[in-house]
């Protein structure tokens, strides 16, 4: 059986610092440790081959600019961490619009990108500045770019995306809401949802258990009768 691709909307960093006491931002620091925990135990199980992380999204350039900082800062403080990655046999690729992003960040991005590429173990694909309907317009654009759109079907149409990666099998979204904010549009026509009122810092191996059993328990027709 091929391994699943595993995506996560990791929502309810902000509340769980007010439930402490602390600032927004302590919930996010909190919530890289979430990051780990959820890589790790993805490459524990042996049954996940693709990670998915929504990290930000192209509307969470509206927050106050001092949480947008902070949030840029974690993630260049993430993908610089490449010997971790390359121990762990991930390969980071990245879900992203360049455009608004630092020049230093993207840096980082691509080195990790270009450094891990030939990791085996596990994809970790990482949505920053990343909007599904954006995603959608820029596969459109290149593929108009190159004289292919007019006979594209879904498949090179997906060959196109930001990443040449399978649909998503299963999308966990943390912090109680029940909506995708933007996450995969193209590729969440068949997946999985899973929506549960843990907050993301608070997420635990036992509670993925629990999602990754429940997913061998859905019944998946893709629209035949089976
Ligand atoms: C993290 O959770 C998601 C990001 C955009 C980084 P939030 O920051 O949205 O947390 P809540 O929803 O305010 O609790
Ligand atoms: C979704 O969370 C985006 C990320 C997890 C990066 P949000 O907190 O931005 O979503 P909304 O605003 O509740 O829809
Ligand atoms: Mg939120």
């Amino acid at each position: 059986m091929n391994k699943l691709h595993w995506a996560f909307i990791m929502d309810g960093n902000g509340r769980w610092a007010k439930l402490h006491g602390f600032p927004r931002k302590s919930g996010h620091v909190e919530g890289v440790k979430t990051v780990e925990k959820v890589v790790d135990f993805c490459l524990n199980c042996g049954e996940v081959g693709v990670v998915s992380l929504y990290v930000f999204s192209t509307e969470n350039w509206d927050r106050p600019a001092a949480e947008v900082k902070g949030l840029l800062s974690l993630a260049e403080k993430y993908v610089s961490r490449v010997k971790t990655f390359l121990e762990k046999d991930v390969r980071v690729v990245f879900s992203s619009s360049y455009d608004k992003l630092p020049v230093n960040l993207v840096k980082s991005m691509r080195e990790c990108e270009e450094k891990t590429k030939n990791c085996k173990k596990m994809v970790l694909n990482l949505c920053f500045n990343y909007g599904g309907r954006e995603e959608i317009l820029h596969t459109a654009k290149v593929l108009a770019e190159k004289g292919e759109l007019k006979d594209a079907d879904e498949e090179v149409f997906l060959k196109n995306m930001y990443n040449d990666l399978p649909c998503p099998d299963l999308i966990l979204r943390t912090g109680g809401q029940m909506r995708l904010s933007n996450f995969l549009l193209f590729q969440s026509a068949y997946t999985e949802l899973f929506f549960s009122d843990t907050l993301w810092p608070d997420l635990t191996e036992d509670e993925l258990n629990g999602v990754l059993d429940a997913f061998k328990h859905r019944v998946r027709n893709f629209g035949k009768i089976i």
